[in-house]
């Protein structure tokens, strides 16, 4: 069979997610003849330079198109990297995947004012990998009234859905984001608020790591009421969904307007991770009652001291991880982005309106042909 053939017969994908925690991206290879079936991921962390430049073009500065343009040829070639690493790692000729799921890497998410941006350039991935590239996935969503995010419910739906049981999945990245999959009725999910982002801002900030290893920092500390209560006063929090949220909103300096200066560090830490625990837990209780079973997916399921605090907020919820349903909670949302590639290159829409606020359900992405 050519290879241009076996591409066509074939359903696998690639899922390329690199989120808000700008922590690098996760690549999965998909199969997709079926229920997904992860055949291998890789995880390529940015250099500290990348990470540096997509945290400045978070905000307004000078030469900013140039400086965006040139970072997504840089995540690009990153990118690609992490796709041939991937495919020799699982011994797969590029020519036998059909389309890469690029999510790219958000810089600026402003539904309100009609936009969001993920750069990351589709057209150099698809030139130095030689395979299709979805791309672009949230705009189409927000033309059409909505947040543009979250966009993986339709996936926790389609593998993750139970007619026996009301779960809820509730992914940990840089923000935190739920899906609520009642046993019968409509599927919702939202942007809880939070995640891994102000722990990560926070220990970065004292103590120059990237991340609070298994919650070590915060287990230390004491969550500081008061300090607790200010931040949890932000109305986001309160917002009815559909709502979706990111960096440009929660972020350190949102944090430090409450004060967190005045603070010893660890104890900042813990009143972070009781934030990010409290809002998710809030968010299960109030918007999805009657859930019995909670999952855990994303970096932040790793930490262990922040699973205990979210557990301690549902004492009448099973909280566990993925990993229960059969996906390791790390690949989770990459796996999702090769199922959302499929679905566009079927022609099927991928939007679920009630998650989102749209007007309609759109089919989503734009295709770099090989
Ligand atoms: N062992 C660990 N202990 C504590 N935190 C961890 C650990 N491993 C990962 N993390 C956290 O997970 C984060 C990365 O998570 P993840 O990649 O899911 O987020 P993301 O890139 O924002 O993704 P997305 O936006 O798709 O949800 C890290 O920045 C870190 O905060
Ligand atoms: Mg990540």
């Amino acid at each position: 069979m050519s290879g241009s053939k076996r591409a066509r017969h074939s359903e696998l994908y690639i899922g390329l997610m690199s989120g808000t925690s700008l922590d690098g991206v996760d690549a999965a290879l998909v199969d997709l003849r079926s229920r997904p079936l992860l055949l291998g991921a890789v995880f390529a962390p940015y250099p500290k330079e990348l990470k540096g430049a997509l945290l400045a073009l978070h905000h307004t500065s000078s030469d900013e198109l140039h400086r965006a343009s040139l970072a997504g040829i840089q995540l690009s070639k990153l990118y690609a990297t992490a796709v041939e690493r991937l495919l020799r790692r699982c011994k797969v000729a590029a020519r036998a995947v059909r389309a890469i799921g690029c999510h790219g890497q958000t810089v600026r998410h402003q539904p309100a004012s009609g936009y969001t941006v993920q750069l990351g350039s589709p057209a150099w991935l698809a030139e130095s990998t030689r395979i299709s590239v979805v791309a672009d996935f949230r705009s189409r969503d927000i033309a059409a009234g909505g947040q543009g995010a979250p966009l993986v419910p339709a996936f926790h739906a389609a593998v993750f859905h139970s007619s026996r049981t009301h779960r809820v999945i509730v992914n940990l990245g840089g923000i935190a984001n739920l899906t609520d999959l009642p046993s019968r009725g409509p599927v919702t999910g939202f942007d809880t608020g939070p995640g891994n982002v102000l722990l990560d801002a926070w220990i970065g900030r004292r103590f120059g790591r990237d991340f609070d290893r298994n919650g070590a920092l915060a287990s230390r500390g004491r969550p500081l009421e008061s300090l607790l209560r200010t931040l949890l006063a932000d109305p986001y929090f309160r917002r009815a969904p559909p709502k979706s949220t990111g960096r440009d909103h929660f972020n350190l300096d949102w944090a430090r307007r409450a004060g967190t200066a005045r603070y010893k560090a660890a104890d900042v830490q813990a009143t972070l991770a009781e934030l990010t625990a409290r809002s998710v837990g809030s968010a299960v209780i109030k918007f999805c009652q009657g859930a019995r079973e909670v999952y855990l997916c994303g970096g932040g399921a790793r930490n262990q001291d922040l699973v205990r605090r979210i557990a301690r907020t549902l004492p009448e919820i099973a909280v566990n991880s993925t990993a229960q349903l059969g996906i390791h909670p790390d690949w989770v949302e990459a796996i999702a982005f090769a199922w959302l590639a499929q679905r566009r290159l079927k022609g099927q829409a991928a939007s679920l309106p009630r998650v989102t606020g749209a007007e309609k359900p759109r089919v989503l992405g734009a295709v770099y042909a090989a």
